[in-house]
């Protein structure tokens, strides 16, 4: 494990695990985001904020048999409400709905202090309890997340703003276990040529005006930039792609029990292969708060693109 001291931050061929000492002083937020950005995870041991033994209880379904505690269940802060579940489990949905509340909350205001520079930066995005056991989980090609892949949402398009993802392992006696392999700025060249980078004519004045039309409209995917177009196609790509999924150099990661762990989802490839009772919290951090902007995906793919691949409007 590597600890919190490489001289400078480059950029990775293969993601590192950095074990972050806490409490961590403010000065050290913009090393930590260069680690971030520099596709590296951030490692917490033990998780730096409180979740209470009752809410464990409640969340290992202990108390319940309900299928509320069977499926991920997903938390939308801004409505503060909880998604994925039957008028039938609405007892459970408002015990899931207070901790995941709880949960959002904390991580949120740790990562505030955690990292200084992103701070304000963000917007709040989803939560999620995964109570599903991830080793040979049933899922369609695209939905596996047991094959390396950066994330993408197609229904939440960032305009190349990042996605960053806190998790906490709630298993009391189990690892969740990853693998992870080649950052994104290490695939991009064989991906962009898989895929096809979108011409710039997707980006140009017309398709703009349309867009800004269709978002007037409330149309779905009218907030849809080239560069989410693509960032979506290349996640399909990776997990379609069997060459890659078998050649690729990859690295095994345990988290376990009661650890936490914070990883920008869109550069760093990744998948789960086994673990049950996952908590996580997404952020879409600005673009504009990259301590190391030039790594960026939306960087990395207009450098080989020559040309801007998100909206203005
Ligand atoms: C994923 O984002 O691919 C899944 C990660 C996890 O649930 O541990
Ligand atoms: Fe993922």
């Amino acid at each position: 494990m590597t600890a919190l001291t490489p001289p400078s931050v480059t950029e990775n061929r293969a993601t590192r695990r950095i074990t972050v000492p806490l409490p961590s002083a403010s000065q050290d937020g913009e090393r930590l985001c260069a680690e971030l950005e520099s596709a590296n995870i951030l490692y917490f041991p033990q998780t730096p904020f409180t979740i209470s033994p009752a809410d464990r209880q409640t969340l290992l379904g202990q108390k319940q048999t309900s299928a509320a505690f069977h499926k991920n269940v997903a938390y939308r802060p801004a409505e503060n409400r909880v998604t994925g579940l039957d008028k039938s489990e609405s007892s459970e949905a408002e015990a899931l709905r207070a901790i995941l509340q709880s949960y959002s909350q904390n991580a949120a205001r740790f990562l505030g202090e955690l990292l200084p520079p992103y701070a304000g930066k963000w917007k709040l995005d989803f939560a999620s309890y995964r109570p599903i056991e991830e080793r040979g989980r049933p899922a369609r090609l695209h939905a596996r997340n047991d094959l390396p892949h950066v994330d993408a949402f197609p229904t939440r398009p960032t305009n190349g703003d990042r996605i960053l993802r806190l998790f906490t392992n709630i298993n009391p006696t189990q690892d969740r276990v990853w693998v992870t392999a080649p950052p994104f700025a290490a695939i991009a060249p064989h991906f962009a040529k898989t895929v096809g980078l979108p011409t710039q004519a997707r980006n140009d004045f017309l398709s703009a005006a349309i867009r800004g039309v269709a978002r007037a409209v409330n149309l779905p995917g009218a907030r849809r930039s080239p560069y989410d177009h693509f960032m979506h196609e290349c996640h399909n790509a990776m997990k379609e792609d069997s060459a890659f999924q078998q050649s690729a150099a990859k690295q095994r990661w345990e988290f376990p029990p009661n650890s936490t762990w914070i990883v920008l989802t869109d550069c760093v490839s990744h998948a789960v292969l086994e673990g049950q009772y996952a908590l996580e919290q997404t952020f879409i951090i600005s673009r504009h708060a990259m301590v190391r902007p030039e790594l960026s995906p939306i960087a990395v793919l207009e450098r080989l693109a020559g040309y801007p691949l998100t909206s203005t409007i």
